[in-house]
């Protein structure tokens, strides 16, 4: 009987072993970096040529290797940074596997020099896994280790890498993201002999995030500091008001080392509720710190993964320390606090009822029956004050608050504008005189795509042959609404693709319209009308902000003006 198992040449089970650990020029430059932090490196320099297809030199000043070590460095699980099962929990290396450099080097043509003093130290040089030469070089403490070649002998995986931007768009990452990990070290990354990236040794946390994700992004992070149950977060997340759709940036540590977990991203961005436009992303970056016993950093061959022994625990502590980071600032302030103060409490007031105030901004009774009813006789009993003909001011429990009216007024059609295109669609009112707009071919086309939405809003279009359309009936959402250029507007944006970003057609559609149906700013508003609006922004479900995102109300809290008058 012939035997059909064998165990493995070493090349061959190394080279296997690359495919896990080096899957492209940036997980190299990761384990390589790594090992120069493990060895207590104060400064570590990366250089990648072609995106590290070409060429990868890592060097470091950290603790070296004696000529021993240095070669059996290269054997599969050969290591200094665990002896016994126990020494994996609460390991505080990076390295643990001792695959990386084996794998490295047999997938390359590989060079390493390493000293543990100045002066004398050897040279390894190994070619697909083939130890050619052991001998003496002269160099300072440290290491340093150069891959050329990367994957020359596996054709198959070669192909696979991407283009040299990209290549060094993950290698820079990597780099980025141990240079977060580890401020104390300073770290250098030359790319074609350009300087890409410098940060000093010895910087604190906050200064070495700033340096690595620039003095841009640093200007829009609060603080995060949260503990419950056994984990604790500490870290910084982006303002609601300036995240964006992309562009974003994240790092996530758990007991100081670096992790991806994409669901952690989306606990975390629930922590935001509706502060943020459902498509905006914020750069989130989150220290988690658990037992030991509690994380399991062994999980995942290239060590990007960890594995949380309380999942749903760990999620929810992220989501809870993402909400109480925001929950100082206006954006995520619960709603009562922006409602004005009771009547009695304040002078003024414009007596009028409930159903006049309603109907200057249309009638959401009708429309949208699931919101609950405001009383408006007594809640809207302060004075109002419009400011720079954009802003709409008043006094609150907690302080003054600015209401963008534009931003506002926009916000409640979009709900209204939901409720119609889904429900029984707006009324409209006839025109004595038709409107007849010329539109573009591209515009005609997408008044065809919206008809039945158009319609639903209030809009009755025509065809008047050529380019142009007659508008019969015309929605009416506010008093001084102008109907022929909202038209233009709507359909313009709804041609040009504008809102591009909002998945569903429908919402995508209501965006659209609110934006250009509401009041904008620089028209004055009448304390009635105000009233009015506001009425109706606190009938809606209030998430503090508009269709693009920004923020509707902004708060100036009373302890905020006394400290300011030093009366705290
Ligand atoms: N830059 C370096 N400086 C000093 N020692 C190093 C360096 N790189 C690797 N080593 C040594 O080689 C060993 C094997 O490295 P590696 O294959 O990455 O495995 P691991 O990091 O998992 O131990 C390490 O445990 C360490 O002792
Ligand atoms: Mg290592």
């Amino acid at each position: 009987m012939s035997r059909r198992i064998a165990i493995l040449p070493d090349a061959v089970a190394d080279q296997i072993a690359a495919g896990e650990v080096v899957e492209r020029p940036a997980s190299a430059v990761k384990e390589l970096v790594e090992n120069a932090l493990d060895a207590g490196a104060q400064h570590v320099r990366v250089e990648l040529e072609n995106g590290g297809k070409t060429l990868i030199l890592v060097s470091d000043d950290g603790s070296g290797m004696g000529r021993e070590d240095a070669v059996l460095a290269l054997d599969r699980h050969a290591t200094s940074k665990v002896r016994t099962v126990a020494d994996l929990t609460g390991i505080a290396t990076f390295g643990f596997r001792g695959e990386a450099l084996p794998a490295i080097a047999s997938v390359s043509r590989f060079t390493l020099t390493t000293a543990e003093l100045d002066g004398g130290g050897t040279e390894l040089v190994v070619n697909g896994g083939r130890l050619d030469r052991v001998g003496d070089a002269v160099r300072r403490r440290g290491t340093s280790v150069t891959v050329r070649g990367l994957f020359f002998n596996t054709p198959a995986r070669r192909k696979f890498l991407r283009s040299a931007a990209s290549e060094t768009r993950a290698a820079h990452d990597a780099v980025a993201t141990l240079a977060l990990a580890h401020p104390e070290s300073g770290f250098e990354l030359h790319v074609d002999g350009t300087c890409r990236l410098a940060v000093p040794a010895g910087q604190a946390p906050e200064e070495r995030l700033a340096a690595v994700w620039g003095r841009e992004i640093a200007g829009t992070l609060v603080p995060v500091s949260y503990a419950a149950g056994a984990f604790s977060v500490s870290g910084y997340v982006q303002r609601p008001g300036d995240a964006q759709p992309t562009g974003r940036r994240t790092q996530l540590f758990v007991n100081g080392r670096p992790f991806k977990d994409p669901f952690l991203l989306r606990a975390a961005e629930a922590g935001y509720r509706s502060a943020i436009h459902p498509g905006d992303r914020p750069s989130l970056y989150l220290r988690i710190g658990v037992g030991p016993e509690d994380v399991d950093v062994n999980v995942h061959p290239a060590k990007l993964e960890v594995r949380f022994r309380d999942r749903i625990g760990v999620e929810r502590v992220v989501e809870e320390a993402v909400r109480h980071a925001l929950g100082s600032l206006v954006a995520a302030a619960p709603v009562g606090a922006w409602r004005p103060l009771p009547a009695g409490t304040a002078a003024g007031g414009a007596g009028l009822s409930a159903e006049v105030l309603e109907g200057l901004f249309g009638t959401p009774a009708a429309e949208a029956p699931e919101r609950p009813e405001v009383d408006a006789g007594d809640e809207f009993d302060v004075p109002l004050l419009q400011v720079f003909d954009a802003y709409i001011v008043y006094q609150a429990q907690e302080g003054l608050v600015f209401v963008d009216q534009h931003s506002a007024h926009e916000r409640t059609l979009y709900e209204r504008v939901m409720a119609q295109l889904t429900g029984g669609g707006a009324p409209a009112q006839r025109l004595l005189l038709p409107l007849t707009l010329e539109l573009t071919d591209e515009e005609l086309e997408a008044v065809e795509r919206h008809g039945e939405q158009l319609a639903r809003v209030g809009f009755e279009v025509g065809a008047f042959g050529g380019r142009s359309v007659v508008l019969h009936a015309v929605p009416s959402p506010h008093p001084r609404f102008d109907a022929g250029s909202c038209f233009r507007e709507v359909v313009a944006d709804l041609a040009r693709g504008r809102f591009g970003g909002w998945a569903n057609g429908l919402e995508r559609f209501a965006a659209t319209y609110a934006c250009r149906a509401a009041v904008k700013a620089g028209q004055r508003l009448e304390p009635s009308e105000m009233r009015s609006l506001l009425l109706r922004l606190f009938a809606t479900d209030l998430p503090p902000h508009d269709v693009h995102g920004r923020s509707t109300i902004v708060q100036l809290p009373l302890d905020e003006l006394e400290r300011r008058f030093g009366r705290r």
